[in-house]
């Protein structure tokens, strides 16, 4: 379990951790703008002409690109690089390393993405970025996992608290499920052929989701909770069998991406029998979570940081209600391939991972400055305009996706059902505004937050406030 003790105030530099949750702050600038541009877009497809490198197709790869690797996944990979040594009570094994890790993890993705925008792409959801930046990538995983290992091997702390499990075992398995999703061996043409390929790139996918940034966001909450709620965690056992559990179930599900493709039928069976035991280690987290704060939830959620997280769990809650349910054949039936699945990956990936990246990364700035957080008043705004974002966004998607579904399915062509969305995807943009406007005002405050060289620390009272 992890420790519950108070802020203290520590030495460290933590370079490489900030340096991470600041590229994430501004991927995540570029990446929404990227996102309102593609629906609006949507409403006004001839806006921007015929801008190459501004088509729909091109700014929609950029914009997952950058959101999910640029945004969520390095700012939680911010936070491990902080989270990591403290718990093992040493520093981190080198900052050089670290910062060594983050040029070329940063400079990977700034090439994909330019490449994307030239129309170099290998065309496999969230496997799109070209040859070199794939090489990049792993590259960066492997630095990490590095600094990250060797500084667990020089431990003071002999318990291996739940947060470093799921840090250091969400990066492992993701670099070598990186290796083999994108098919590396294949050189430029990332892919094999066929439905072999479809199955693999699913596997991938949905790791991308399942092993990497669903471990990196429970690890962040596991820490945060418990310290935020100033009580020891509920239980480590259910920890354990939360974190085996889930490289049990998440490793089989990839295929329900694949429900309506003819995927082996044996191979369907397993995705949805898993997706639907997935409640497990969903619980087991969530049980334990909330039964560590229990009691203390109203103290919690005072917290704008801690608030950020807690609510990040309550998202996690609907989003894996609401995956076992579409994993359903006679669900998605209607649901695939209509507004209700962005509608789903909108609120995981923004709801339940980034805000459990924007709360943890203002939860241990403090730590890592020494002074409390610029403005607690901005960072409750940024708090309620990515919720009331995200949220607006789930319902106007889920409301538009059922139109598209129940029309589709009885017979109308795609073209016909176009009018009936066009006000939803309005709401769309209104709802994406929010974010985006949300990421704006998260950067100035994190960078705010950050003193200069040489600037005062306060003290560990303060920077608990
Ligand atoms: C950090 C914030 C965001 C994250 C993590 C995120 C993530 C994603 C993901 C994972 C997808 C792929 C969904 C799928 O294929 O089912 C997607 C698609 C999309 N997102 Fe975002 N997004 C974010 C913010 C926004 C914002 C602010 C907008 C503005 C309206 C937006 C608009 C879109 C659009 C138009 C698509 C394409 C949907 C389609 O093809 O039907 N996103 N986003
Ligand atoms: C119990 C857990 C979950 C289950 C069973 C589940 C199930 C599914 C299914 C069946 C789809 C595809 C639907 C279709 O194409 O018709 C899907 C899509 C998606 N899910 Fe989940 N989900 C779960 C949790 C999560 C979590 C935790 C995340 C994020 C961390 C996530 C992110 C996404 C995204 C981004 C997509 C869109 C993929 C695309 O571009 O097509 N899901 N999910």
């Amino acid at each position: 379990m992890n420790s519950p003790e108070s802020a203290q105030v520590d030495t460290q530099s933590h370079a490489t951790a900030l340096g991470y949750m600041i590229s994430a702050g501004v991927w995540m600038v570029i990446g929404t703008f990227a996102g309102i541009t593609a629906g609006i877009e949507l409403i006004a497809p001839d806006l921007l002409g015929n801008i190459a490198w501004l088509v729909f197709g091109r700014l929609r790869a950029m914009h997952t690109t950058i959101v999910m690797f640029g945004f969520a996944v390095t700012m939680l990979i911010g936070a491990a690089f902080y989270i990591v040594p403290r718990l093992v009570r040493v520093p981190l094994f080198s900052e050089k390393l670290g910062m060594a890790s983050l040029f070329v993890w940063n400079g990977s993705l700034l090439a994909g993405v330019v490449a994307l925008s030239l129309g170099y792409t290998q065309s496999r959801e969230y496997a799109e970025m070209f040859y070199p930046s794939d090489i990049g990538v792993v590259v960066a995983f492997v630095l990490m996992l590095w600094n990250l290992i060797v500084t667990v091997m020089r431990r003071k702390e002999p318990v291996l608290y739940v947060s470093v499990w799921y840090f250091v075992g969400g990066l492992m398995l993701s670099a070598a499920t990186y290796i083999i999703g994108n098919c590396m061996w294949a050189g430029w043409k990332g892919a094999i052929f066929g439905m072999p390929d479809a199955v693999i790139h699913w596997f991938y996918g949905h790791n991308v989701l399942g092993l990497l940034m669903t471990p990196l966001a429970v690890a962040a909450a596991y820490y945060v909770i418990p310290r935020a709620a100033k009580a020891p965690l509920y239980s480590h056992t259910l920890s354990q069998i939360g974190f085996w559990s889930i490289l049990i179930m998440y490793t089989h599900i990839g295929t329900h991406h694949l429900l309506q493709a003819p995927a082996p039928t044996w191979l369907k069976l397993i995705s949805v029998v898993d997706s639907i035991a997935m409640t497990i280690p969903v619980a087991t987290v969530l049980v334990n979570l909330w039964m560590t704060a229990q009691g203390r939830i109203g103290k919690l959620t005072q917290n704008p940081a801690a608030r950020f997280v807690f609510v990040g769990t309550i998202m996690y809650l609907v989003v894996c209600i609401q995956g076992p349910f579409q994993s359903l054949p006679i669900v998605q039936r209607i649901t695939h391939f209509t507004h209700w699945i962005p509608a789903h990956a909108h609120l995981a990936v923004v709801g339940f991972v980034g805000m459990i990246g924007w709360g943890t990364c203002y939860f241990i700035l403090p730590e890592m400055t020494g002074r409390p957080i610029h403005s607690k008043r901005l960072a409750n705004l940024h708090y309620w305009l990515m919720f009331m974002g995200v949220v607006s966004m789930m319902v106007v998607l889920t409301i538009s996706g059922l139109i598209q579904g129940h029309a589709w399915y009885h017979g109308e062509g795609v073209y016909r059902v176009l009018p009936s969305t066009f006000l939803y995807n309005v709401m769309r943009v209104m709802a994406g505004a929010m974010i985006v406007v949300s990421s704006w005002i998260g950067l100035y405050n994190l960078l705010r937050s950050i003193p200069q060289a040489g600037g005062a620390r306060a003290s560990a009272g303060e920077v608990a406030s």
